[in-house]
């Protein structure tokens, strides 16, 4: 079913060959969605996950990439619409989409990494063509019962010609927290310059690098996050497939991202935004080495701190459970070394997730309804970017007397 392209540089940057600094090392740490059976025995992949920038076309990158086969299969366990505020925003994003991009006569859409349909069910709906490429079959079988046709595949050049051949041009590539996730990035971007429509656009949202190393968010980076985009590494990458960055809005979501919005080069003209943020990323020095290693110290601060913490409240008799088995979580207990001893269970919403534990720091995960039987003392927030829903949803915790820890852009408590 995969097809992994093989002509991607084999050394240096993955985009282009050039020399990538390491600036960030998270050491040894497993596929950050592999859940595991408590009575597995089988060993577990682990991988160094070390964090790079290019010093020619800037893109910040994993210097281990772990195979895409390994993290995102027919189990892969991550569902999207777990959260009523993903559920809004892509409603919204589909909507928005169905009334620019897809309003023209018989439009046709294509969704890179649909998982269970979050976005691709409103456009369904719609009576549009359309169709999500995503290998996760569990996932996918959520969307195709909510009306999304799907293909059960990796995007990738090869795709995209089959995708042409059988269906035509696509009016709309759209993608979210996913282009970032492919290590086979020109073969992703040679596939969106073959299949979109000559006035065609290839949108994607992914975490922004400005939001990641202004509030420390060492936990972005795992496995799944093969790189870190910012403009001016998407200006680049888009060049090379001959494709153009012509939009760049900066989203509230997963603690910030950015909505890229890409067309064939010279088809649109690029929006003002592009130049201010390009002009923002040079002033910030986001890819110099004295910035990144700034973001080091400080992920190292928070490891000292939230290992402190845990210990002294472990050690005055108080409970702590944690919320939300992420795949940041798997970063943040294997980077800080926190086990069971100081972190009691994580409770997590997702079926698939429950009865399993944690990779490789091993934490029991139980669903949420255990959160409160009986309340902890504090709960440590993995999922911080639902924190707003969450909190929420969990009011009664802190009425009791609970409080929250939560460990970015520092650890406080709440
Ligand atoms: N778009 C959803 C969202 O924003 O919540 C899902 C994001 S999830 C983190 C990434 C999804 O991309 C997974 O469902 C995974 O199976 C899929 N994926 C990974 N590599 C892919 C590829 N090369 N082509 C298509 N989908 C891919
Ligand atoms: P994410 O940060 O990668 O989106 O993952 C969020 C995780 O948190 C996911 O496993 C589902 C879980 N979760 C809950 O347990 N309860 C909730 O209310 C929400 C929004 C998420
Ligand atoms: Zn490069």
């Amino acid at each position: 079913m995969s097809r992994v392209t093989g002509d991607e540089p084999t050394t240096g940057c993955r985009v282009c060959g050039g020399t990538v600094e390491q600036w960030c090392d998270l050491g040894r740490q497993p596929i950050s969605q592999d859940f595991r059976d408590p009575a597995a025995t089988d060993p577990e992949y682990f991988f160094h996950l070390a964090v790079g920038v290019c010093l020619s076309c800037a893109m910040v990158q994993q210097l281990e990439q772990v195979p895409s086969e390994l993290m995102f299969h027919a189990d892969y366990p991550y569902r999207s619409s777990g959260s009523e505020f993903m559920r809004r925003h892509f409603a919204g994003v589909a909507r928005r989409l169905l009334a620019t991009e897809l309003a023209g006569p018989d439009p046709f859409a294509v969704e890179i990494g649909c998982n269970d349909g979050i976005m691709l069910g409103t456009i369904a709906a719609a009576g549009v063509r359309h169709l999500g490429v995503d290998p996760s079959r569990r996932a996918t079988e959520t969307a195709e019962a909510a009306g999304v046709r799907v293909r059960v595949d990796f995007f990738d050049e090869a795709t995209a010609r089959e995708i042409l051949a059988a269906e035509g041009p696509a009016d709309l590539i759209y993608s979210a927290n996913t282009v970032s996730h492919i290590p086979f990035l020109g073969s992703v971007f040679r596939g969106a310059a073959t299949l979109l429509a000559p006035d065609g656009v290839f949108v994607f949202e992914d975490r922004y690098l400005g939001d990641i190393l202004d509030n420390a968010y060492f936990d972005q980076i795992y496995d799944e996050h093969c790189y870190l985009f910012a403009v001016r590494s998407v200006q680049a990458l888009a060049a090379r497939s001959g494709l153009e960055l012509v939009g760049a809005e900066r989203i509230p979501v997963h603690g910030g991202s950015i909505r890229y919005t890409v067309a064939r080069a010279g088809a649109r003209p690029p929006g003002p935004e592009i130049a201010e943020l390009l002009a923002w990323e040079r002033e910030q020095g986001l890819h110099r080495p004295e910035r990144l290693r700034r973001f080091t110290a400080r992920m190292e601060q928070i490891r000292a701190d939230l290992v402190d913490l845990l210990r002294d409240l472990r050690a005055a008799g108080h409970r702590v459970v944690g919320y939300g088995a992420t795949a940041k979580s798997a970063t943040v207990t294997n980077y800080c070394g926190i086990g069971p001893d100081l972190v009691e269970f994580v409770c997590d919403s997702t079926p698939g997730k429950q009865g399993l534990v944690t990779p490789g720091m091993h934490l029991p995960i139980r669903p949420p309804e255990s959160f409160a039987d009986p309340y902890p003392d504090y709960a440590l927030l993995f999922a911080w970017n639902h924190a707003e829903e969450i909190m929420a949803k969990e009011h009664a915790f802190r009425e009791q007397g609970g409080k929250w820890i939560l460990y970015v852009p520092k650890v406080h408590i709440v």
